[in-house]
């Protein structure tokens, strides 16, 4: 069976508690998913598994969550060549719209020139927002899940089912079970 980590960094805990549902909804289908604060985590965690989930919330106007940043030297470290990688991304799309999930953009310019193989990117139509790092180059969709509980939570446990569905096809696990 494919080992799955998700790693997760949260200031208030809405992001572990997605870590959380991703968590549930893999397990109804019969996968066990880690899931670790980036806080805890290292190099050889993730050069370990083998499908990871990353998730990160944004603060302070485009910021990155604080024990994200302090892991980048560390992820530089590891081999993500054609290794599977999702990201989700935690934000307030009328508070801070033009920042909206930019930690997830970071994320990403971090990983793809390292040769992850980045799965899971999110339709942008759902959502009203002005501006955002995470923006494939067609602008339609996210570089992975955003999640807003600020603004949209009554949205976010179709979305985290939704996602999951289609990491479970694009991770190519959905025979497994
Ligand atoms: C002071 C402050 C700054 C924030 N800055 C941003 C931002 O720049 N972009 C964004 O999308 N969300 C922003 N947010 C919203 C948070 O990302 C959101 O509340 C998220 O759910 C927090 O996740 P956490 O509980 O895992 O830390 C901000 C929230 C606060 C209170």
């Amino acid at each position: 069976m494919s080992e799955i980590l998700l790693v997760f960094g949260t200031d208030t805990g809405n992001t572990e508690e997605v870590a959380e549902k991703i968590q549930g909804l893999f397990s109804e289908e019969g996968h066990y998913v880690e899931l670790i604060n980036v806080s805890d985590c290292n190099a050889e965690k993730i050069n370990e598994a083998d499908l990871c989930i990353f998730g990160i919330p944004t603060w302070d106007f485009g910021g990155i969550q604080g024990d994200w940043e302090d892991f980048q030297t560390e992820l530089e470290t590891t081999n993500l060549s054609g290794k599977a990688i999702a990201l989700y991304g935690l934000g307030d799309q009328f508070g801070y719209g033009d920042y909206f999930i930019d930690a997830v953009g970071w994320l990403h310019e971090i990983i793809e020139p390292m040769g992850a193989n980045i799965k899971g990117y999110w339709p942008t139509d759902t959502y009203e927002f002005d501006g955002s790092r995470a923006l494939s180059p067609c602008r339609k969709f996210f570089y992975g899940l955003a999640i807003d509980e600020d603004q949209q939570f009554e949205l976010t446990d179709d979305r985290i089912k939704s996602w999951v569905d289609q990491l479970l096809a694009e991770f190519n696990l959905s025979e497994a079970a």
